[in-house]
């Protein structure tokens, strides 16, 4: 992206011509670009060689979040969704994360798992220790099933053998670092490839063979400080605003119901990006919903505190400057990637992870996860101090003026018979 960064003032009050020509200052847009931004990037043709039984395309907004900077860099970040408010919400909670210096984030390796299901087992503690015994070997096997990713430098990491979920079952994982891939059909290979060895190891049949959605070795964690100034509302001080958004946060820790909802915030923005970037938004929905109930009970994904201010002894500091912070942390699986599968057909996914200027599928999570923080700062500051009714109503009220237009234009100038 060019120096001018991911602030537009202004962006949401110009025409769409306009803003495209503010993105192709940042940009480089051509004409095919332009048409995939009208169309959605996939046409019927191709969306027929993508799936089964097609009739046509299904597309949706496509906007960008703005205002997000991640560990020093700036993104102008691609987000499909039907929702009002979500773009706007996480943009200007971007805006008030970017006044405290933006988002810090850090992910683990791209690694998925696979699983292997071994039953029928008469003694699983003897079946695991010999499957144990074998790893190295097993491991080279699954290497060899997998020999493009090798290249690429990644491959089958770990192997780890799991029994006590049912007397006669002893499950397999087989961790996998994908790369820049979010590495479904190669974890499933891998499965698929060490069964029938790993049922005769174990003494017992293979059954299911297939990756786990709690893809919980490949989480991405962000921080974000927002000086409270910065969440001041027309009526209320900021302070006040950080505890009542603090006070929010200790509900969802509180409460599994409000939990759920508080997520759901947060998968507001993950799932936006998700879609724009041609991901797999389900499995991103399943990691994160089994992540936060990994614990026995289900929690939130993203909780906020009032900074504790640190002494650091450096004359000047931020720590010692800003003990009015908000501070907020997010962690949760991010089982995405920027290569292969359907994504490489698909135009507008394309063109999306151009906009967001991204080819590794690690820092793609990370900015998924700051959109995820930046969502949930932005609904817990509605909640604590309006309500999200007045801000979301605005602009539910710009989409039923285009169904009653719509209402309006297929409407028979002529009243059919029936009706006279
Ligand atoms: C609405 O799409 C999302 C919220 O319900 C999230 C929340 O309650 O934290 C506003």
């Amino acid at each position: 992206m060019s120096e001018q960064g991911s602030r537009i003032p202004g962006f949401y009050r110009l025409t769409v011509d306009a803003r495209r020509s503010a993105l192709g200052e940042r940009v480089e847009l051509s004409i095919e670009d332009l048409i995939t931004l009208d169309h959605g990037g996939l046409d019927t043709r191709t969306a027929d060689q993508v799936v089964e039984n097609v009739v046509g395309v299904y597309t949706l907004p496509l906007g960008v979040g703005l205002n997000f900077r991640v560990n020093g860099r700036d993104y102008l970040v691609p987000m499909a969704v039907e929702e009002p408010s979500v773009i706007a919400a996480a943009s200007n909670a971007a805006r008030m994360v970017r006044d405290g210096g933006g988002f810090h984030a850090e992910a683990d390796d791209p690694i998925m798992t696979a699983q292997v299901e071994i039953v029928g087992i008469s003694d699983p503690e003897a079946a695991k220790a010999r499957i144990e015994r074998e790893a190295p070997e097993l491991l080279r096997h699954a290497h060899a099933a997998l020999p493009r990713l090798a290249e690429r430098g990644g491959g089958p990491r770990e192997l780890e053998v799991r029994t006590g979920t049912d007397p006669g079952r002893v499950i397999v994982h087989v961790h996998i670092d994908c790369r820049n891939a979010m590495g479904a059909n190669m974890v499933n290979t891998v499965a698929e490839s060490l069964a029938e060895r790993l049922a005769s190891l174990a003494g017992g049949r293979s059954g299911l063979r297939i990756l786990t959605n709690l893809a919980d070795r490949r989480c991405v964690r962000v921080t974000a400080r927002v000086p409270a100034r910065a969440l001041a509302t027309q009526d209320l001080a900021g302070t006040a605003v950080r505890d009542g958004i603090v006070a929010a946060s200790r509900f969802a820790e509180d409460d599994s119901y409000r939990a759920a909802t508080h997520n759901k915030g947060i998968m507001n923005g993950v799932d936006a990006v998700v879609i724009a970037t041609g991901n797999d938004w389900r499995s991103v929905e399943a990691g994160a919903h089994a992540f936060a109930a990994a614990s026995g009970r289900y929690r939130p994904l993203a909780v906020w505190s009032a900074a504790t201010p640190i002494r650091t002894g450096v004359e000047g500091s931020d720590d010692v400057n800003r003990p009015d912070d908000l501070v907020g942390r997010l962690e949760m699986p991010m089982a995405v990637g920027t290569v292969g599968g359907t994504l490489q057909a698909h135009a507008g996914a394309r063109l999306a992870q151009r906009l967001l200027g991204v080819t590794s599928a690690t820092t793609l999570g990370m900015i998924v996860g700051c959109v995820g923080l930046a969502s949930n700062l932005a609904a817990l500051r509605a909640l604590a101090t309006d309500g999200i009714q007045r801000g979301h109503m605005a602009l539910h009220k710009r989409s039923q003026a285009v169904v009653r237009r719509d209402r309006e234009k297929s409407k028979p100038s002529v009243p059919p018979t029936s009706a006279r």
